[in-house]
Formats: structure tokens, C-alpha cells, sequence
């Protein structure tokens, strides 16, 4: 099987590249492929443009035939390719990092990842179908205080619940947050124990069974 693994900080040199790492490890010992998306890399542009809003806003009554732009097409490419998705990036003002934002703002397209249900709309690509999706996202502060403040669950909550949910065509969502890593007492043990976590999900990841449901 075969994951596509989008990536979303401006250096591999750091604890969430590391993490990266360690889910592509875990994913080639489990005998499974992946290609990586590293946004910043490829110079993802996360804004969405004028034409892009007024497409899915369906401004001038043409929306399905409006075509996309290269770079999201490319997008679904390699998304059909892919049996499952795997999303890397560090909580940043309790959120993903705005290049990963403006990823689902772009790549989830009307027709794509939602749409009205108009009869006399029909959109000429398949819509999104995945099996699964997996988030593992680095935290710097501990888990208690991502868990006290909310944070943590709400996060969850957006991925599993609202952009990584059947509605959207994944079957199923995990998100792991991997706390601590920047702890002053702890941090050297949470990120040990981040790597193990990151490197074992990837082995579980496209072999797990359906229906585990989200994380
Ligand atoms: C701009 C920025 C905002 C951040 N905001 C948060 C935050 O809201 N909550 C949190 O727990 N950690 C926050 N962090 C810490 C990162 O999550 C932490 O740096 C990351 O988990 C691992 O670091 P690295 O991959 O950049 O080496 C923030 C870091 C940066 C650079």
C-alpha cells in the first residue's frame, strides 16, 4: 500500500522533520511506500486566490467547468495514488501552521471534498476517497496543558471531525499529538517518546483494521 505524507514546517532540520522521519521509517518497515508533500519545499502556495474564491463561491455559474489550477490538480494526483494520507506539522498559536490552512482551502475543492448536491451540477473528476488519514502533530507545550486548555481536543476535533471526516471521502481519521517538546523538565523524554509513537503509528498505519475510528 501507499501513503501520501504532507509536510508542513520550513526545515526537515527540525524536531517535526524528525518526526517525519521517524512515520516514513515506521511505514517502510510495515513494507509499505509513501511519497512526501513538503510544503514548504515546493513552495505551496497557501493563499487562495480570486478567482479560486469566486470558483468555489461559484460566482459566475460555472463552477464545475471553471478548471482548477495545476498545482491542486497535482494535489489530487497524488492523493488518488495514495491508500491512506498522513499529515505532519507542529501546533503553531494552537493551530496547524497557515501553509497547512490554506492546503485544505485550496485542495478541498467544491466537488472535490463537498459539494451542494445540485442535480444539474456535475464536477468532471472523481470525488475524494481515502481510506484513512493519520495527524501527528507535535506540541511544544506538555500534554496537561494542551488537555487543560482545550487545545488539544479542539484540535482533534477540527481534523477527525470536520476536514479529515467521511463527509470530506475519508473513512477514517487519527490524530496523535505528540506533547512536550519543549517541556524544560521533560523534553529530551518526550521527544524520545514522541519518535516512538510517530515511528510505530507509521507501522500501524495502512495496516490497521477499518472502523478503529478516530483518535
Ligand atoms: C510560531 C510558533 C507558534 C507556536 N505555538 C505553539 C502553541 O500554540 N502551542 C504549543 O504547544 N506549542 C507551540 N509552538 C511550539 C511548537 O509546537 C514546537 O516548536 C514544535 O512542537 C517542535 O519544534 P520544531 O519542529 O520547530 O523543532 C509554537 C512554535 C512556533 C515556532
Amino acid at each position: 500500500m501507499h501513503a501520501y505524507v504532507v509536510f508542513a514546517h520550513p526545515t526537515r532540520r527540525s524536531f517535526t522533520g524528525a518526526v517525519l522521519d521517524a512515520l516514513c521509517r515506521g511505514i517502510e518497515e510495515a513494507g509499505h511506500t509513501f511519497e512526501i508533500g513538503d510544503l514548504y519545499a515546493m513552495g505551496f502556495n497557501s493563499d487562495l486566490s480570486l478567482a479560486e474564491y469566486e470558483r468555489e463561491t461559484n460566482v459566475h455559474g460555472n463552477r464545475a467547468h471553471s478548471p482548477l489550477p495545476a498545482d491542486v490538480r497535482a494535489e489530487h494526483e497524488k492523493i488518488s495514488r495514495a491508500d491512506g494520507l498522513a499529515f505532519v506539522f507542529p501546533v503553531w498559536w494552537s493551530d496547524c501552521p497557515a501553509k497547512m490552512k490554506g492546503w485544505f482551502d485550496r485542495v478541498w475543492v467544491c466537488g472535490y471534498a463537498y459539494d451542494y448536491g445540485l442535480p444539474n451540477e456535475t464536477f468532471p473528476y472523481p470525488p475524494l476517497s481515502v481510506a484513512r488519514a493519520l495527524v501527528l502533530c507535535p506540541g511544544g507545550n506538555t500534554g496537561d496543558a494542551l488537555h487543560q486548555s482545550g487545545v488539544a481536543e479542539g484540535m482533534r476535533r477540527i481534523f477527525a471531525n470536520d476536514r479529515l471526516q467521511p463527509g470530506v471521502g475519508v473513512d477514517q481519521c487519527e490524530f496523535v499529538l505528540l506533547p512536550g517538546t519543549e517541556d524544560p523538565q521533560r523534553a529530551a523524554q518526550s521527544r524520545t517518546r514522541n519518535l516512538a509513537t510517530a515511528r510505530r503509528a507509521g507501522r500501524d498505519f495502512l495496516t490497521a483494521e477499518a472502523g478503529r475510528g478516530s483518535g
